[in-house]
């Protein structure tokens, strides 16, 4: 049985005062999540002081990208092994905001991932379509695609060391979430892909849903089979949602 995760990814969001309030928000809640698992991916220079916030409350951490080599001449990057130092757990890989507004490839996200597996942390996977290629219904191919980067470098062995994140680009951060139905759909199409080539893998993998999942729309959405959890932006600064979020898995 997948546990459920619902992780929030702050991006470029924050202050000393406000992540103060924000975790003691969520702490103060967290008893009432009872059938998720909660992470937070703040900015890197934060990373410090939430990890001294989280104390011994049952919390991931995450960092929002990792560097692909191991360390060096990299200026603006981060070693897998100094998010190590503090505690990360996870690092999100490939963002669509990393993608499209930082030209990351697929064949770098796919470095990144293998850097994050080699040093015990977890990729969140980030992978999905934009409107256009959505229009244009090549949305599996392009998912496939993403995936197969990851695959055909590492084997389909190390997409059961990650977690992936289904993130339709036309609903990131812009209030118009996929169906139930539209991500259920592209949910199973990426565990029957998986499935083709190793069955223990496809069935053990949690894939998350993301773009503007909210407290309105979170228990629709983790209800259907193939949804894992959520990858949480906007909804993840506010304790109250971040929690009701959780609260509904
Ligand atoms: P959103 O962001 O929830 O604000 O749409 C999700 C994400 O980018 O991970």
């Amino acid at each position: 049985m997948r546990r459920t995760l619902i992780a929030g990814n702050w991006k470029m969001n924050g202050s000393l005062a406000s992540i103060n309030e924000l975790m003691n928000g969520i702490k103060s809640g967290l008893s009432d999540v009872t059938n998720a698992d909660m992470a937070v991916c703040p900015p890197a220079v934060y990373i410090p002081a939430v990890r001294e916030l989280i104390g011994d409350a049952h919390i991931g951490l995450g960092s929002q990208n990792v560097c692909d080599q191991a360390s060096g001449a990299f200026t603006g990057e981060l070693a897998a092994s100094m998010l190590k130092e503090f505690d990360c757990q996870y690092a999100i890989i490939g963002h669509s905001e990393r993608r499209s507004l930082y030209g990351e490839s697929d064949e770098l996200v796919a470095r990144r991932f293998a850097m994050a597996v080699e040093s015990g942390l977890i990729p969140l996977f980030c992978i999905g379509e934009t409107l256009e290629e959505r229009e244009s219904g090549v949305t599996e191919d392009v998912v496939s695609r993403q995936i197969d980067a990851v695959i055909n470098t590492q084997g389909v062995e190390a997409i059961a060391k990650c977690v992936i994140a289904y993130e339709p680009v036309w609903a990131i951060g812009t209030g118009k979430t996929a169906s139930p139905e539209q991500a259920q759909a592209v949910h199973a199409y990426i565990r029957g892909k998986l499935a083709a080539l190793n069955a223990e893998v496809a069935e053990k993998v949690q894939i998350l849903y993301g773009g503007s999942m909210n407290a309105g729309n979170a228990a629709e959405l983790l209800s259907q089979p193939d949804i894992d959890g959520g990858l949480i932006g906007g909804a993840s600064l506010k304790p109250e949602d971040f929690l009701a979020i959780g609260k509904s898995a």
